[in-house]
């Protein structure tokens, strides 16, 4: 038994979500139920030593906000310094859950486990999946090597990395595509397939790094996601950049492929100063880099990281 304690922060989804029927996993109100309530109902919390609780945010996370995500690191880079937590678990929504995952990994950097947690069942399922998903995520944060931001759900863990969301339903909803899990927890053990999440001692981890300690502060840029698809023109890249855009992530197709007219806009928006990423659309691999490449590729990120990545770049 540790005499540590983990820190479980509450962010919302359906995790806390509510359903007029226990039947329903579907027609319910996410982030409803609080974080005191959710512990409270799973007396094993606490089975290997001391776990308080916060509600940092309330939310159906296809709301995340800025906001929130400046209050979440705030609260995580609080706790982490503290010698007593060993580690944080934090209750998220799915739909967002990879985007945080990314933001705490590039922001506080732990080296201690942030663990993130959800679930694809409300609460009031009768079956809910969200109470073993939590004491899953608590066994990894008890984990004594245990480091980095990871998310944990359905028994399998992922890097905060490679993470992503890829079942609208299924209680296994996340993958790391190629990359392959991090590992699983099975009756409270883990099993660890590959090394923790540590960001890498570089310059730019200092600058990103930095960025949390005046996040409270700083405008976000606007940064916007476009897709390659058939018959696209670049209609919608003119429009943003028309509007002030400062940043484009592309999700092009394959490896990296753009339509004549959409790439074009593109090279046109970049000339102008503004910062363009070409990420895939593809489910797995990674945009591999030509000599020619005229956009650079988002360096392995999906989409939606690749669009946070380059955002904090703005910022720092
Ligand atoms: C949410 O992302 O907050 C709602 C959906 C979910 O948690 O599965």
């Amino acid at each position: 038994m540790s005499c540590q304690t983990i820190v479980i922060l509450g962010m919302g989804g359906t995790i806390a979500g509510r359903s007029a029927s226990a039947s329903d996993n579907i027609g319910y109100t996410a982030a409803e139920v609080g974080i005191v309530e959710l512990v409270a109902a799973i007396p094993a919390l606490t089975d290997n030593g001391p776990v308080m609780t916060e509600q940092v945010a309330q939310i159906d996370s296809k709301d995340m906000s800025f906001s929130a995500w400046v209050a979440l690191a705030g609260r995580v880079n609080h706790f982490l310094v503290q010698p007593d937590v060993q580690g944080i678990v934090i209750t998220h929504g799915t739909d967002t859950l990879e985007e945080t995952a990314y933001f705490l990994h590039r922001v506080c950097q732990p080296s201690k486990p942030v663990v993130l947690t959800c679930a694809m069942r409300p609460a009031t399922a009768l079956v809910p999946d969200g109470p073993q998903n939590l004491l899953d995520a608590l066994t990894v944060a008890r984990q004594p090597d245990a480091k980095g931001v990871v998310t944990v759900c359905a028994g399998t863990i992922h890097s905060a990395l490679e993470v992503q969301k890829v079942h609208t339903y299924q209680l296994d909803a996340f993958s790391s595509g190629d990359a392959g899990p991090l590992g699983y927890v099975e009756e409270g053990f883990v099993r660890l397939l590959r090394n923790w999440p540590v960001a890498q001692q570089l310059p730019v981890q200092a600058a990103m790094k930095n960025i949390a300690n005046r996040l409270a502060s700083v405008e976000w840029p606007q940064v916007e996601i476009i897709m390659n698809y058939a018959g696209v023109s670049g209609a919608v890249v003119e429009a943003l950049v028309a509007q002030g855009v400062q940043g484009l992530v592309v999700a092009a197709t394959g490896n990296g492929t753009l339509h004549h007219a959409l790439e074009s806009a593109l090279l046109k928006a970049q000339a102008t100063g503004i910062k363009v990423v070409r990420a895939t659309r593809c489910l797995n691999g990674r945009v591999l880099p030509k000599p020619d490449d005229r956009l650079p590729d988002s360096n392995g990120l999906s989409p939606v990281k690749a669009r946070v990545e380059l955002m904090l770049h703005l910022l720092a």
